[in-house]
């Protein structure tokens, strides 16, 4: 597609975007919407329809400067011993030896239960956290009304979870990390949207990260030559970490909706037909990273896994952070990662490891 047709109008409709130069500019094109269409994504009801990444403009941008605050200057610094704490817990366990499935030890429970942390979720309430998490995941691929008709969607439950969770905090007067701009949050959106945004922090602040540590050992198993390489200078770790990310992109597509009539590289797009960035393939254009397809701790670290412009991922910082602690773990307890066996998700906009044997040699 990148070659021959990188602006493709499939058969039903929606519009693809391929290549790196195009994905690029169009991410930051003004043009191109983020708020979907009525009957586009959820129904006009669902709690999703009040998630940052689904504003425009002005209400975009109060929202998103609320929110991101503690990820910004001295916030990063609250966040790193959260971290270094669920790594600890989860990889210093002394029983992570021989062929171990990975997915189930720890690449999706060190991303969860930091997140959980950070919202001050209780831990025995993280099992719900994942409960809904994987519905909302094959809602953003499948859409919302294949999936679910007129029945209560995940969405709206997790947002009904953190409705209550946001009351009990204001009420309690304690506030956790990521949520220290709470009240002013709450005075500005009322409780339920304020509920509905932090419950979709609590998914994109996991679900992706989860993907980007379970490909990153895939494909250090995969290159043992990469690994040693890793092993004699740990300084390395960022660049494994931004080179998976544009591997294996674990945001696979962002979607957009023409304001008003457009085009893109001369192909005609009509107002509100469904725009599909193809963040992955982007990753890949040859005309932008020679070879590859070839995983290169050499390589320059910038790419679209993170999107660009206003909507840029709040959360790179941090997800950053959670990859080079897990590896640097991994590495200092493992001499060896080999792939015994694994299993990608069947999900065409995130992209992930659902199973990842390893054998693990101390
Ligand atoms: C490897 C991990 C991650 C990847 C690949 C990723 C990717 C992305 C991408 C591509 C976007 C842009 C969406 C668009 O333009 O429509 C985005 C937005 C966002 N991400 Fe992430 N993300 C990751 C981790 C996180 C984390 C850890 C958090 C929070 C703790 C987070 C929170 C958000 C939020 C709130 C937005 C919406 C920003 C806006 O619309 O202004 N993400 N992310």
């Amino acid at each position: 597609m990148r070659r021959q047709a990188p602006v493709w109008q499939a058969p039903w409709g929606d519009v693809y975007v391929t290549g790196y130069d195009l994905v690029s500019s169009s991410l930051v094109n003004r043009t191109l919407s983020h708020v979907p269409p009525v009957g586009e994504v959820a129904e006009p009801h669902s709690a999703m329809r009040d998630w940052l990444m689904y504003q425009e403009g002005a209400a975009h941008a109060a929202l998103r400067q609320a929110l991101q605050q503690p990820f910004v200057g001295k916030g990063a610094a609250v966040l790193r011993p959260v971290v270094a704490d669920a790594v600890e817990e989860l990889l210093g366990d002394a029983e992570l030896s021989g062929d171990v499935d990975v997915v189930t030890a720890f690449t999706r429970a060190v991303p969860e239960r930091i997140i959980c942390r950070l919202l001050g979720v209780p831990d025995e309430d993280m099992s719900m956290i994942r409960a809904w998490s994987g519905p909302i995941r094959n809602i953003l691929d499948a859409g919302f009304d294949d999936a679910f008709g007129d029945r209560p969607n995940p969405a709206d439950e997790m947002s009904g979870y953190f409705v209550e969770h946001l009351r009990h905090l204001l009420a309690a007067g304690r506030m956790p990390p990521l949520l220290t701009g709470l009240p002013g949050l709450v005075d500005a959106l009322g409780l339920k949207a304020a509920g509905r945004n932090i419950a979709f922090l609590a998914f994109a602040g996991h679900e992706t990260t989860v993907h980007l540590i379970g490909s990153l050992l895939f494909h250090l198993a995969h290159q043992p030559a990469q690994w040693s390489a890793l092993r004699a200078d740990r300084g390395l770790a960022a660049n494994a970490v931004a080179e998976t990310l544009r591997l294996e992109s674990p945001v696979q597509k962002i979607c957009r909706w023409p304001l008003e009539p457009t085009a893109i590289a001369g192909h005609e797009i009509a107002k509100d037909q469904l725009v599909v960035l193809l963040i992955g393939a982007a990753n890949r254009d040859p005309a932008q990273f020679p070879d590859a397809s070839r995983f290169d701790l050499g390589r320059a670290r910038q790419n679209l896994a993170f999107g660009r412009g206003a909507h840029v991922c709040i959360g790179r910082a941090l997800a950053e952070m959670e990859g080079v602690a897990v590896l640097e773990a991994a590495l200092g307890r493992w001499k060896s990662i080999e792939p015994v066996a694994w299993q990608w998700m069947d999900n065409s906009s995130i992209r992930g490891l659902d199973a990842l044997t390893l054998r693990l040699t101390a």
